[in-house]
């Protein structure tokens, strides 16, 4: 089927063919959320738990409902009303999931590599929802599936992203999964924000905001993650913004066609401005109905590794019901 891992931990080793697996069907997933029933019960009998100790808005609403529209029997973990407050560890926690029998986890953290950490201690199979600065698998799904939809084949296409690269896990991500889908990839942003390693990654740098988006067929705009910066990473705001927000008179600057992006949340008036952000280039809101496609997706293509491992299963749920 294309797909055999049990695990989306990140972008980084997932290859061309296992991407346009989940692309495809997401697609198909895309047209259950225009129908007027836009439900399948392809999870009946299967737990989900959301596990997430950092903040988030989109991805942990969006993981819930494309569990709920699968069918799956879902629970929801915060950390701040947890007994992760009474100090208990990770390891407890995820040794009391596995013992209420969860078949898979979707997990935020701050620390990069917690989810990796998850997968030794659980059965089920893990999806990392965003792993401190690390990585953000679906989020770069969903942002190539949204850029397949606009512009086609991603090989050879230009794609730019301006911003905060050294503190986002969705700029990783999103390079790994650009470059495996043969796009040409340019960061801009000031030297401060650029990691140490990303020329390796085989991406152009440019600070220059005109040279790096003049051409592009995507400016994918990243937040300044203010409270990631520990350091001087910025004089100030206001000269981020003087020198890459992107605004209409940059915008006038680009391609008529080029395709708008930014993950979420947007800082409005300090990277993006708000006529930018709501205007006839943006699919900012396109890329959040997508998400919960694609998430439908790495959900199902999950859970078919995962029975296909337990064969046996059918049998002792028979056994059960008699
Ligand atoms: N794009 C994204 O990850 O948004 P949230 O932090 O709101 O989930």
């Amino acid at each position: 089927m294309g797909w055999s891992r049990k695990h989306l931990l990140g972008l980084e080793e997932v290859g061309r063919d296992e991407i346009t697996t989940i692309l495809d069907t997401a697609s198909k997933f895309r047209e259950v959320l225009d129908r007027p029933v836009k439900k399948v019960p392809t999870f009946r009998g299967i737990t989900v738990v959301n596990l997430f100790f950092e903040a988030s808005t989109r991805t942990r609403m969006s993981f819930e409902l494309a569990e709920k529209r699968l069918s799956a029997d879902v629970m929801n973990f915060s950390a701040s009303t947890s007994s992760l407050k009474k100090g208990e560890t990770l390891r407890d926690t995820a040794r009391n999931i596995e013992a209420m029998k969860v078949d898979m986890v979707v997990m935020r953290h701050p620390s990069p590599g917690a989810p990796h950490f998850l997968t030794q201690h659980i059965d089920g199979s893990i999806i990392n929802a965003g792993d401190g600065p690390h990585e953000h698998p679906t989020q770069a799904l969903l942002d190539l599936f949204t850029m397949r939809e606009n512009v086609g084949d991603l090989d050879g296409k230009r794609v730019t992203i301006v911003g905060d690269i050294v503190h986002s896990r969705v700029a990783r991500s999103d390079i790994w999964g650009l470059k495996t889908m043969g796009a040409d990839v340019t960061l801009c942003g000031p030297k401060t924000f650029m990691p140490a390693e990303v020329e390796a990654m085989g991406v152009t740098v440019s600070h220059d905001i005109h040279e790096a988006t003049a051409d592009a067929d995507i400016v994918n705009i990243l937040r300044i993650q203010r409270e990631r910066q520990e350091g001087a990473f910025l004089p100030s705001l206001r000269e981020y913004t003087n020198l890459f927000g992107i605004d209409s008179e940059r915008l006038a600057r680009m391609r008529d066609d080029v395709l708008i992006m930014h993950p979420g949340p947007i800082n409005r008036g300090v990277e993006l401005a708000p006529d930018v952000a709501d205007g006839p280039r943006s699919v900012i809101l396109d890329q959040v109905t997508n998400g919960v496609a694609v998430r439908m997706a790495v959900l199902y293509l999950l859970s078919r590794v995962r029975a296909a491992e337990r064969v046996d299963e059918p049998e002792i749920l028979a056994e059960v019901t008699i």
